[in-house]
């Protein structure tokens, strides 16, 4: 999970909670350990009301989420939303949003992850998603979440110019691959032709970067 190939995404998970140690801060642990597993720099923060939020500036991706209580989105949250600088901080970030909640999913699209969409004025959203309790400790539910901030945050990069090229038979096999594989795949291959002074990526390659003891 690399921008232009060369850095780490780094990615904030904003979050609120009533429950200490409950589904939510488990959710949030797993989030952020899948996205730092996938190469991304992660931290979390547990949202104030009125805390200032001018930190966030720093992010390339802003995670946002919390539980619903009787049919409220948690109240810091939300309140950071509306009182704080958050909303201001926010301009032109990309965001993935998520609620908690015990309803049905059709439900919680129609009535709780709105209560978040509504302030993401100028934001891409790259990915938004509802956890239903048996999903919250699940992870793979957690994976498809996490693939799909990391895959459209990979779409947000316009392809660099390259000395690299990468033959017919190559590319081929990089298509055939989920993208979510595909983009380490190749980010990775770069990488190892650059250290290698190679000029163009062929299936052989990949073979021999692959029995490289470097591994890659
Ligand atoms: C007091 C209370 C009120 C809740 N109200 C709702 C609700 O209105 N709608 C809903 O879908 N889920 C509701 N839930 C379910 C929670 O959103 C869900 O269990 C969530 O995972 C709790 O997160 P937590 O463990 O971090 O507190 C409620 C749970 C509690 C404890």
């Amino acid at each position: 999970m690399t921008r232009d190939n060369d850095r780490p995404m780094k990615a904030i998970i904003l979050y609120d909670s009533r429950t200490s140690g409950g589904s939510t801060d488990k959710l949030i642990d797993m989030i952020g350990q899948q996205l730092a597993e996938s190469g991304a720099y992660v931290e979390k923060a547990k949202c104030k009301a009125t805390a200032d939020y001018s930190f966030i500036s720093e992010f390339d991706v802003v995670i946002m989420g919390a539980p619903v209580y009787y049919l409220v989105v948690s109240s810091q949250l939300v309140g950071a939303l509306v009182q704080s600088n958050l909303r201001k901080c926010l301009k032109n970030k990309n965001v993935a949003l998520f609620v908690a909640c015990g309803s049905p999913e059709p439900l919680a699209l129609t009535f709780y992850l709105p209560q978040l969409k509504i302030h993401m004025i100028r934001n891409r959203i790259l990915a938004e998603k509802v956890f239903a309790p048996h999903q919250m400790g699940d992870p793979d539910s957690v994976a498809d979440f996490v693939e799909e901030i990391d895959e459209a945050y990979q779409k947000t990069f316009k392809p660099r110019a390259s000395d690299l090229e990468w033959s017919s038979e190559a590319t081929e096999m990089l298509n055939q691959m989920p993208p979510f594989f595909s983009s380490k795949i190749r980010a990775a291959l770069e990488s190892y032709a650059k250290q290698n002074g190679i000029k163009v990526i062929t299936p052989e390659v990949l073979d021999e970067a692959r029995s490289s003891p470097m591994g890659f």
